[in-house]
């Protein structure tokens, strides 16, 4: 029984002027007709043995409601944050509501945001990785880093292949740590999806997290049933400590195991991302909409009018109604001081 449970409440802010707080990157179609919301879900269709339990804020819920709608699929439950508490809290209460009249799925826990090329090895990772859940596992799945980025967790898996157990979980760690994970080659990075029983997680969060799971039930017990949604007590829920998931239980649980998973997985985190999973010219450009590249490398336009450039490398344009974003690809997780900026001037 796999089970999967969408999570969708981040806001994505280093992809401004597109995302924005009312309508976050995954209920964009950045990637393709679908949303990245839509394609988490179709993307395991064929493996979920039931409709999924998606987790979202409050505010979010006609347009990830909606949007599911749009794909074919009622949710088994759609769970409604009243403040986001970071994805521990968000993954217990999907978990609650899992166990919900005695039942006990693997939950295949999944962020919202995330490319996957290969949805055929992606589904035999899930296969793997289902086997050693069923034995009381919890199961990330590793992806080969192919640079020191800070913005992952590392895993440090027993040598071997296949599906094996973590020596070592550590998330986000500093510059010279990630350079020194990869450089040893022993070094996966965490690609953030996770399969577990819904049981075994509770177990876990009580034993290592247990304030965040008295809120979370508390917050569960109390909820407000309405046709369409699961709304969690506001005041429940806002009692949790914000955690997520890889520092509250990966680093410190004692049963972690990792499946390496290698289907072209990509996490879009900023326009730099984006542009490299895109399709791109001779000069390694990339857009979407109309754009007209003259002498340019490696650049990245999105836009709704036309588009020119002249003569430019390594440069991202960004364009909205609103709003334009011009900036150097290196230099694009920086967009979201730019979000803080706006904010701070309200
Ligand atoms: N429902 C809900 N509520 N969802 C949330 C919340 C919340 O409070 N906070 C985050 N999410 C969702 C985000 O929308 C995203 O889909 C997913 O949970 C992960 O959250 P991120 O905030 O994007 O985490 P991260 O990117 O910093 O780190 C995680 O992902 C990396 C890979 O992309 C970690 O798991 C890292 O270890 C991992 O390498
Ligand atoms: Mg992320």
């Amino acid at each position: 029984q796999i089970l999967p449970v969408i999570l969708s409440g981040g806001s994505g802010t280093r992809l401004w002027p597109l995302s924005r707080e009312a309508y976050p990157k995954q209920f964009l179609q950045l990637a393709s007709e679908h949303s990245m919301l839509q394609s988490t879900w179709l993307r395991v269709a064929d493996v979920a043995t039931q409709a999924p339990i998606v987790v979202a804020n409050e505010t979010h819920r006609f347009v990830a409601a909606e949007q599911l709608q749009q794909v074919g699929t009622t949710p088994s439950a759609i769970l409604l944050e009243p403040v986001g508490r970071n994805t521990a809290p968000a993954i217990a209460a999907a978990a609650l509501e899992a166990c919900r009249d005695g039942a006990d799925p693997l939950l295949l826990v999944l962020p919202s945001d995330h490319l996957i090329r290969d949805v055929g090895h992606f589904h035999s990772a899930i296969m793997d990785a289902a086997d050693i859940a069923e034995q009381g596992k919890l199961v990330t799945f590793g992806i080969q880093p192919t640079a020191p980025e800070t913005g992952y967790g590392y895993i440090k898996a027993v040598p071997g292949d296949g599906a094996r157990a973590i020596e070592r979980f550590v998330e986000k760690p500093d510059l010279a740590t990630a350079q020194a994970y990869v450089a040893s080659g022993e070094y996966y990075w965490n690609s953030g999806m996770f399969l577990f029983r819904a049981s075994r997680y509770l177990q876990e969060l009580e034993r290592l997290q247990p304030q965040i799971l008295a809120a979370c039930r508390a917050s569960w017990e109390k909820a407000r049933r309405e046709s369409d949604f699961i709304r969690l007590d506001a005041e429940a829920f806002k009692a949790s400590p914000s955690d997520s998931i890889d520092y509250a239980v990966m680093e410190k649980t004692a049963d972690a195991a990792v499946v390496p998973l290698d289907a072209g997985w990509s996490d879009v985190g900023s326009w730099t991302a984006l542009r490299d999973v895109s399709e791109q010219d001779a000069n390694g450009n990339a857009h979407r909409g109309d754009v007209i590249a003259i002498d340019c490398h490696d650049t990245f336009a999105y836009g709704e009018r036309l588009i020119a450039m002249v003569g430019l490398d390594d440069v991202i344009v960004v364009e909205t109604d609103d709003a334009v974003l011009v900036g150097k690809s290196d230099r694009m997780q920086e967009v979201k001081d730019v979000v803080a900026r706006l904010k701070a001037d309200g």
